[in-house]
């Protein structure tokens, strides 16, 4: 069978060693050759913090904690930029970025391509109204990560009782309707799972819709339970989660 080419795909970050100007390119040619394509549909500032580059992912001090970079993440985008500008990537977007580091960038002068996400941590409990409303109101998508409440060391959230009231309802899953809450939200969701039953299952959502008592009794579970804190990075002046949102 003759093999078709595969030239762009999917979402791919750009790690927070990398935000020196001269290094994204670098760091992004790097990724798509070792994906084997020519473009990515989407590149993500993963998080508005540089750190000190050179050969660890996570350099830390004799305290454990991050050695930051000197970098501002506006001049990380401005590179971000141009690999639009190259045809590297076809669009760019951040990741766990509050609304005032949002709000830089969208205010950038000579901005040339907006954020088209903000790719952040959502679910029940960590229900981000604030900062959703946020970016919707400027234009700029949501993407909820650990939807599901992450693996079982997480927060255990597909048991939490009212959830798994409103599946047996439904005859769906407490998965399926955690995923189900952001589509009905405009949030975009990505679930993940190496079992391909349950990566079917995660699809089998548009079938039913939740009502306006189920979404306000999921809303209603929030606690602000943040699960992506990353600790060692508190000293860091890009820290995102200081503010309230
Ligand atoms: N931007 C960021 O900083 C950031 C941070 C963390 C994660 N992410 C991204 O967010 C996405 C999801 O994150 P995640 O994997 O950490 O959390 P998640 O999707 O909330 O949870 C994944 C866990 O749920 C299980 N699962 C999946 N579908 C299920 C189902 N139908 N029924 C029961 N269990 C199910 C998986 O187990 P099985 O695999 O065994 O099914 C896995 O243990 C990933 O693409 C990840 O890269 C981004």
């Amino acid at each position: 069978m003759e093999e078709i080419p595969i030239l762009g795909l999917g979402t791919w970050k750009l790690w927070c060693t990398c935000h020196k100007k001269p290094l994204v390119k670098t760091a992004c040619t790097r990724s798509l050759k070792a994906l084997k394509l020519d473009y990515l549909d989407l590149y993500l500032m993963h998080w508005p913090m540089g750190f000190k580059s050179g050969e660890a992912d996570l350099p830390m001090d004799h305290n454990g904690m991050i050695i930051p970079s000197n970098t501002d993440f506006l001049d990380t985008w401005e590179a971000m930029e141009n690999l639009v500008a190259t045809g590297l990537v076809r669009a760019i977007g951040v990741s766990n970025f509050n609304h005032e580091q949002l709000e830089r960038i969208l205010n950038k002068p000579n901005l040339r391509f907006k954020p088209v996400t903000n790719q952040i941590e959502c679910h029940p409990y960590l229900t981000q109204k604030n900062l959703i409303s946020f970016c919707q109101s400027r234009n700029v998508s949501v993407t909820a990560y650990l939807p599901l409440g992450g693996c079982s060391g997480g927060m255990h959230l597909m048991e939490d009782p009212t959830i798994q009231t409103i599946a047996q309802k439904h005859r769906k899953s407490a998965a399926q309707i955690l995923i189900r809450f952001q589509i009905q939200r405009n949030v975009r969701v990505i679930p993940k799972s190496v079992n391909p039953k349950r990566i079917l299952e995660n699809f089998q959502v548009f079938d039913f819709e939740l009502s306006e008592e189920d979404m306000t009794d999921l809303l209603g579970l929030d606690r602000n339970l943040r699960l992506a804190t990353f600790p060692i990075t508190e000293n860091h002046k890009d820290y995102p989660f200081r503010t309230e949102f």
